[in-house]
């Protein structure tokens, strides 16, 4: 397996960084993860805005432009095939273990291409369960800084569940991985965009393909006793697309099985991804 770093395309097993690198240390750096359909990456100049946000917001500043990126990741994709490209910059290698910014270094840039996983059994939909959202005041940073996420999802993972849904003083803000959407009363509603949520891309498109087709949509505050009224609950990310939830904290979402809305919708993705 080819990944980039620094300039160069390496083994996965001869990419090496120094320990000193800000992003092993304080994980101080910014990510992307951006999904290739049949070898072309998807939605790929939204991805490079909010990366530049990320960036903006840990004062960094983005070692390459738009083009070069897509120069550096595209001999990383195989022709035709699925798959997501998950690339990170760090503020780079510091001669000493110091909170603030070194001076004069330079970035660590990677990148590297692994698998896709989409749900599309329309029988059959995953199990969440909702938790605190104790992570930062920064989610709209896409920060390789993780930690509350990784406990979380793991917690939901040991209970049986796909994804950790996340309630903040008592509304939805989103998952461990993934924005999350809900049909209540007949409208697909999400969280609206704020610093408590990653602004994600298949939002994004989710939001565009219902407003395409007329199915009615709005981005409003959730609180959980909304989610409990809902008839359908997906959970969305690059990586899993749209994902339905039929089971949350051990009850069941309407009949349990995936809703029509998610039918129509997991259609419509697949021909918007053409
Ligand atoms: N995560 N919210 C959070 C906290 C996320 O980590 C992600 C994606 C999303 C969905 O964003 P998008 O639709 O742009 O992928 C929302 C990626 C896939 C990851 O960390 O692997």
């Amino acid at each position: 397996e080819t990944v980039y770093l620094n300039g160069e395309y390496l083994a996965l097993a001869d990419a090496k960084i120094s320990v000193m690198d800000r992003g092993f240390l304080f994980g101080d750096g910014v990510y992307e993860v951006i999904p290739a359909y049949a070898g072309k990456l998807f939605r790929l100049e939204d991805h490079l805005e909010r990366l530049d946000n990320s960036l903006k917001s840990i004062r960094l500043q983005n070692p390459h432009s738009h083009e070069q990126w897509r120069t550096i990741l595209s001999p990383l994709l195989k022709n035709g095939q699925d798959q997501s490209v998950y690339l990170q910059i760090t503020r780079g290698v510091a001669p000493k273990r110091d909170h603030a910014f070194p001076q004069k270094v330079t970035p660590t840039v990677f990148a590297m291409v692994s698998g896709i996983t989409p749900h599309s059994d329309p029988d059959n939909g995953v199990k969440a369960v909702s938790m605190e959202d104790s992570r930062w005041k920064l989610c709209d940073t896409k920060a390789i800084t993780l930690l509350a996420n990784v406990l979380l999802r793991q917690a939901a993972v040991e209970q049986g569940c796909a994804e950790a849904i996340l309630f903040k003083d008592g509304y939805l803000t989103e998952g461990a991985a993934s924005n999350v959407f809900a049909v209540i009363d007949g409208i697909l509603v999400t969280a609206p965009k704020s610093p408590a949520i990653l602004p994600g891309i298949t939002r994004d498109v989710i939001l565009e393909i219902a407003r395409k087709n007329d199915i009615p949509s709005s981005e409003q505050a959730i609180a959980k006793a909304d989610i409990q009224k809902a008839s359908e609950l997906w959970i969305t990310s690059s990586t899993r697309e749209i994902i339905p939830v039929v089971e949350l904290d051990g009850e069941k979402i309407a009949d349990g099985k995936p809703g029509l809305v998610w039918k129509m919708f997991y259609k419509l993705f697949q021909e918007y991804k053409q």
